[in-house]
């Protein structure tokens, strides 16, 4: 049988955590994939994170507390900071023994989040962060929140690089029917796939029209732009102009939504989801980012989430995606360049371990 880590991206950063999620002398347990880790942050504030099982016993370390720089392990005591070395043996001589240590992740707090590095470590260079600059906070008011999904983060990225769904699946909420003549594009540079996506002369649905206090029955040409960084991280820009102009991105008003998965194990994910803007529309802009992020959870929990984790059923645990043959349409194209993108870069990271050992 294949070794399952085969399906992971290692050399990468993954979310792992809103910034906000990880408090001050609190730990958070996650698994990303398939390696349990807890969060917490050192006594200066920074982030860092361990493997979540004490050398000992095996204790989960999350069960124990934070103490100064290091966690206390639950069980018997031993601490450990966030480099991972056992800076406390309560017992005998206090002696620490060599092998008194875990495994500590590489972890960055960029763009409001927290990002882990599940590779080698001497490899985590914090250049290499997607760039997420439109949910900076000290220039933006992030919406931020949190779904956990029982289904595998590449179908979850498939979703968002698919967007003709939401006519189908979110028609009463975030599309319209009748905009199955989208002019839709592919583009990819270096290892970012972009799919856009402009639907001309449409109207909102209802519910978007109300949100939006535009008068019912308005055409609008109307883009979605997604913007796909491996492993699974996406910023969506959607825009609106009034109907007939040639260029309509040019001319009309654009929002910032954000889409990261993370693998959690091969059929569950960590679904991170924002929306953003600019902190010079005040206090009406903060407003609106939380007032979005509401409206944007109940689509995405009631309407996104029960039909990936249908699609995972029904394709079964142990598929291959591209083993059970999928029909391919064109509005496929985004997704699978995105596939075909983290397929490489895997295989790649592969080899090259292979040449290594
Ligand atoms: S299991 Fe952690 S100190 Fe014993
Ligand atoms: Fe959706």
């Amino acid at each position: 049988m294949q070794n399952k880590k085969i399906n992971y991206l290692r050399n990468c950063w993954y979310v792992a955590a809103w910034d906000e999620e990880v408090k001050p002398g609190e730990m958070l347990p996650r698994t990303f994939l398939g390696e349990a880790v807890v969060l917490f942050r050192d006594s200066s504030g920074r982030a860092k994170a361990l493997a979540d099982r004490c050398p000992h016993r095996f204790a989960p370390l999350h069960k124990g507390q934070v103490c100064g720089d290091s966690v206390q392990c639950p069980y018997h005591g031993l601490r450990f900071d966030g480099s991972g070395h056992c800076t406390l043996n309560p017992h005998g001589d206090g002696r620490i023994p060599r092998a008194a240590k875990v495994t500590a992740y590489p972890v960055a707090e960029r763009y409001s989040l927290l990002w882990i590095w599940m590779g080698d470590a001497e490899r985590a260079d914090e250049t290499l962060i997607p760039c997420f600059e439109r949910m900076a906070p000290d220039e933006w008011f992030v919406g931020k929140d949190y779904l956990h999904v029982l289904s595998n983060y590449q179908l979850d990225v498939d979703n968002i690089m698919d967007l003709s769904h939401i006519d189908y699946l979110h028609s009463g909420t975030l599309g319209s029917p009748g905009s199955e003549s989208a002019e839709t594009e592919v583009r990819q540079e270096g290892d970012t796939v972009y799919s856009l996506r402009l639907v001309r002369n449409e109207r909102l649905s209802p519910e978007l029209e109300k949100r939006n206090g535009v008068e019912p029955g308005s055409r609008f040409d109307r883009w979605l732009d997604v913007r796909w960084e491996p492993p699974g991280v996406m910023e969506l820009i959607v825009g609106r102009a009034p109907t007939g102009n040639p260029e309509p991105r040019n001319v009309g008003n654009a929002m910032y939504f954000f889409h990261l998965f993370t693998p959690e194990s091969e059929t569950t994910t960590h679904y991170w989801f924002a929306v953003s803007k600019h902190k010079s529309g005040g206090e009406a802009a903060k407003e609106a980012v939380s007032s979005d992020i509401q409206f944007l959870k109940k689509p995405f929990e009631t309407e996104d989430l029960p039909m990936l984790e249908a699609q995972q059923r029904t394709m079964g645990c142990d598929a291959d995606f591209w083993e059970l043959k999928p029909v391919l349409l064109s509005v496929d194209g985004p997704g699978v360049r995105a596939r075909r993108v983290l397929d490489a870069l895997i295989k790649a990271e592969q080899e090259a371990a292979e040449v290594g050992q």
